[in-house]
């Protein structure tokens, strides 16, 4: 039923488009100085350098949080912002199935429990009244996930936590620049943690930070990190256990490049998804995901987005993926929610924890209507953008 022109790439017509879309990461002269900077100081650890410390001072700026502690990455920082607030062996901490494995991980690796509190399947954030609904006798904290750089529901999280005595670490490692009824993210619960690897809003390859308002969440964030030391102590002076997570002087130096050129990428990318947002809605069986009221800034690390068309006959979501590569568009396919891993679920086993319950929005969403564009797509032009609504058109209209 398809002719030569409009049939798909997959099946041997012309693809839409033949060029790689968007660019990422964006650097220029002002990083070169910076690490070359570095470089010279012949300072490359943070121990003695500068580079490391002001970028932790800038970036608690940027997130209007009191402290930033540097560190090798977010799921290392995770971990240890988990265990800074009080999570040890045993505790349950409550986290949404649909993120990054890290999210999960990062609490076993310190010997905590995951329990799954369902997305709303229009956002795919954390829900308050299903993380309500988690709470038990053993449950110390939430992690709620800022999911593709959109802020959750930090109101509705805040007082669960508030009601139940519970601490709160946000996972930010999507949401540099975010920012919840006119708060950036991070420091609005208990303590926060953004990632620096390679496809985030700001990167050096790899790196996190940790930041916090609290003055004691910050000495321990800060202590773990070095190995157990104290602020101040000797070498040798370890009064904890802790590992060596520190930040090199030259990803510093390269992040606080990068950092300059932040608020212009993530406007750029703000205005993109409104764009593409507007074109793909206008196509059949296509929904964007909801951006809460609260949501005052958005980083826009990725597009995930919604195909309800299948249940009209078209193509399911994963040859809808596929048959849309094939159209010279990168698509991805999103999370495979984390309640269903079976490393994550084989370690709550061993450590005694509870069977992790179903999610059905997020299983849903994975198995049937979540595809998603990563965020090259929203640094592209508004022609490049064009292209992807084309072959999604395209490949939306196509009745198998
Ligand atoms: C939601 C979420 N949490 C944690 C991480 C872990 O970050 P990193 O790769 O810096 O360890 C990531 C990174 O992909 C993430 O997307």
């Amino acid at each position: 039923m398809t002719t030569a022109t409009t049939s798909l790439a997959i099946h041997g017509g012309d693809p839409v488009r033949t060029t790689p879309i968007g660019q990422w990461p964006e650097f220029g002269l002002e990083e070169e100085e910076a690490i070359l900077a570095a470089l010279r100081s012949g300072i490359w650890g943070s121990i003695d350098g500068t580079f490391v410390d002001r970028l932790e001072v800038e970036f608690a700026e940027l997130q209007a949080a009191k402290h930033g502690v540097a560190t090798v990455n977010a799921t290392m920082g995770l971990a240890v912002a988990m265990k800074s607030v009080g999570l040890g062996p045993g505790d349950e901490v409550i986290v949404p199935p649909y993120t990054f494995i890290a999210t999960a991980s990062a609490a076993l690796m310190i010997g905590a429990i995951p329990t799954f509190a369902d997305v709303d399947p229009e956002t795919l954030l954390i829900d308050p009244d299903r993380i309500e609904a988690a709470v038990t006798p053993r449950t110390k904290a939430i992690v709620p996930v800022h999911h593709g750089g959109s802020p959750v529901d930090m109101d509705g999280v805040m007082d669960v936590a508030r009601r139940h005595g519970l601490r709160v670490v946000e996972d930010a490692a999507q949401a540099h620049g975010a920012a919840w009824r006119g708060r950036p993210v991070g420091a609005i619960g208990d303590a926060g943690v953004f990632s620096f690897q390679s496809s985030k809003p700001l990167t050096a390859g790899e790196g996190g930070m940790m930041v916090t308002n609290d003055p004691e969440i910050d000495e321990l964030l800060w202590s773990y990190r070095n190995v157990g030391r104290r602020r101040g102590g000797e070498w040798y002076q370890h009064v904890r256990l802790g590992w060596n997570l520190r930040m090199t002087e030259l990803q510093a130096a390269l992040l606080l490049a990068q950092m300059k050129r932040l608020p212009d990428q993530q406007a750029r990318r703000t205005e993109a998804a409104a764009y593409l947002t507007e074109r793909l809605e206008a196509i059949p069986g296509v929904v964007a995901l909801k951006v809460p009221e609260g949501v005052t800034a958005h980083s826009w690390y990725t597009y995930h987005w919604r195909w309800l068309g299948a249940r009209a006959g078209g193509l399911p979501k994963m040859e809808f993926a596929r048959a849309l590569r094939a159209e010279g568009i990168p698509c991805l396919h999103g999370y495979v929610p984390i309640n269903r891993n079976e490393a994550v679920r084989a370690e709550i086993k061993r450590l005694g924890g509870a069977e992790p319950v179903a999610c059905p929005a997020a299983e849903k969403a994975d198995a049937e209507e979540i595809l998603a564009f990563s965020m090259p797509i929203l640094m592209a032009t508004h022609a490049d953008i064009d292209d992807v609504v084309r072959a999604v058109d395209k490949v939306a209209r196509y009745r198998p």
